[in-house]
């Protein structure tokens, strides 16, 4: 059971007192009964908002198209961060991102309040699979993709077999390269190692979720319940 006020500000990304609001005008039922105090203890799974279901989740999973320039971390002083990118009422759910990428690094960061799958999620046991776009600064050479399959060796050791096709060539070729492990700076690192640096970098998919290959408009949202499920019910997270 949980506070009215509590669970709509939540739920509808709105205020408490918005919500107190709401429960004022007689639009909130819970179990179909009309809800008369902000403060009542309720059924999260009976709310209706006007005969609608508030569609109740126990967690949130935001999806951020994260755009340059901002760092993955809490928050800075200086520098805006990913938190600086959400909708207020949505952080106070105390969701956190499941990963990092670089400050320049654009494209797909999970952010939820499911500590437990996001624990899961980050374990070197899982494999993940993590797509990039990179701009590289020249073309790499021809035995790359063998290379990355092979498991590339950098300076912190070797690499998992990693995915490298191109997209373009060109002056400033775009391949895409799919990892299944999250090392510091490892797709700079790897495309460095094959004489190929990265210019740009852009995540668009992490397991089952993926991101348009250019920026989105709408750079913040909620996972849909499909997207949720197939996250949690990734085959390599169930193991852990
Ligand atoms: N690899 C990198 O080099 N940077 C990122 O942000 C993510 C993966």
């Amino acid at each position: 059971m949980e506070r009215i006020d509590k669970l709509l500000a939540l739920q509808l990304s709105i205020s408490r007192k918005e919500a107190a609001a709401l429960v004022r005008q007689g639009a909130v039922t819970a179990g179909g009964r009309q809800v008369k105090n902000a403060a009542e203890k309720v059924d999260p799974a009976t709310v209706c908002v006007r005969g609608a279901s508030i569609h109740y989740t126990p967690f949130l999973y935001l999806l951020l198209d994260k755009p340059a320039g901002v760092l993955t971390a809490a928050r800075d002083k200086r520098a805006k961060t990913v938190f600086d990118c959400i909708d207020p009422h949505l952080l106070r759910r105390g969701v956190q991102p499941v990963g990092r990428l670089d400050k320049d690094t654009t494209g797909l960061l999970l952010l939820t309040d499911n500590g437990a799958l996001a624990h899961r999620l980050l374990s070197p046991k899982c494999h993940v699979e993590k797509r990039y776009l990179a701009r590289l600064a020249s073309m790499p050479p021809a035995d790359t993709p063998a290379r990355f399959a092979k498991g590339l060796v950098l300076d912190d050791g070797p690499c998992l077999p990693a995915g490298f096709s191109l997209r373009e060539t060109g002056e400033h070729p775009l391949c895409e390269i799919t990892l299944h492990e999250g090392r510091f700076h490892q797709v700079k690192r790897m495309c460095a190692a094959v004489g190929a640096p990265v210019l740009s970098l852009r995540r668009v998919g992490f397991g089952p979720l993926s991101l348009p290959d250019l920026p989105s408009p709408a750079a913040c949202r909620r996972l849909s319940s499909e997207e949720i499920s197939a996250l949690e019910n990734l085959e390599s997270v169930r193991k852990i």
